[in-house]
């Protein structure tokens, strides 16, 4: 694994994998790399000739007065996970040769990242999907990985791909959690032993929700009162942000369920804001 800081040091690595005809796998990271990054890293080098790990804060996507400075680095770490799961370059550039002085450019995918997280983070998705299109140029990838934990995320992605036509198929992999059954998240790290525990009640509240359709339940709202009552009973430190069961497909809020949908969660555990998903069949 080759580790590289600039932009013209990955082109060249592109180009030279373009020469040789290998195909580009892109796994986007914020860095402090966890089993949930290693599994897309472990997927793109099944896929792909070259995997390239990109390991930037991205401060666009950040909102002032959030976690942007201290949200966790361990590049030492980081190295060591990426190259064991199979990535051969990995991208850390600095914030100035992303953003250079003059930087001016920025991308909206409208609708679907104006819903959900997007109305508590307005910016948030304006800066996810301004840093994307460039590491999607810079790196030239044929696909790029993403964690279905972060299901809307996804979802802009694809709807930006769609819109501004980018020859790279997006690869969404499965939540990655603990035995607990908590997601993993670069976030966890902010969590005592005890709201460690507490924090288990997301995907616990997720699968009652999951029982209550399967048993034929389809009023929206009772589920929620049913997953709300669930999380404040059990978890002392949980302060709900959001649930919602909105269609899987247009992110549209549902209140009878008549086809699959996606239920989100945010929950702040004391002081650490954390999402989880599942996403039902019917
Ligand atoms: O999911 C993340 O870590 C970030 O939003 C991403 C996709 C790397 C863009 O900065």
């Amino acid at each position: 694994m080759i580790t590289i800081m600039t932009v013209s040091e990955l082109t060249k690595a592109v180009k030279d994998a373009k020469n040789k005809n290998l195909t580009i796998g892109l796994v986007p990271t914020m860095g402090y790399l966890h089993e949930g990054h290693a599994s897309l890293i472990r997927q793109s080098a099944v896929d792909n000739g070259l995997t390239v790990v990109s390991c930037f804060v991205n401060p666009t996507q950040f909102a002032p007065g959030e976690d942007f400075e201290s949200y966790p680095r361990d590049f030492t770490r980081d190295r060591k996970v990426a190259e064991k799961a199979g990535a051969t370059v990995l991208f850390a550039p600095d914030v100035s040769e992303m953003y250079p002085e003059n930087y001016n450019t920025f991308v909206l995918a409208c609708g679907v990242s104006e819903v959900l997280e997007g109305l508590a983070r307005p910016t948030h998705f304006r800066g996810v999907t301004t840093v994307l299109a460039k590491l999607f140029n810079l790196s030239r990838a044929d696909r790029a990985y993403f964690g279905q934990k972060d299901a809307q995320q996804v979802s802009v992605v694809e709807q930006m791909v769609r819109d501004l036509n980018f020859n790279t198929a997006i690869i969404r992999m499965p939540i990655v959690r603990e035995d607990s059954g908590l997601a993993k998240s670069s976030r966890n790290q902010y969590l005592s032993d005890t709201e460690l525990q507490e924090a288990t009640v997301l995907k616990k509240s997720l699968d009652l929700a999951h029982d209550l359709i399967r048993s034929g339940e389809i009023a929206a709202g009772k589920i929620k009162a049913a997953m709300t009552e669930f999380i404040t009973q059990t978890a002392e430190n949980a302060r709900i942000d959001r649930i919602d069961i909105v269609d899987n497909t247009t992110l549209a809020d549902v209140e009878t369920i008549t086809s699959t949908v996606l239920i989100p969660v945010a929950v702040y555990i004391g002081k650490t804001r954390l999402i989880d998903n599942i996403v039902v069949p019917v």
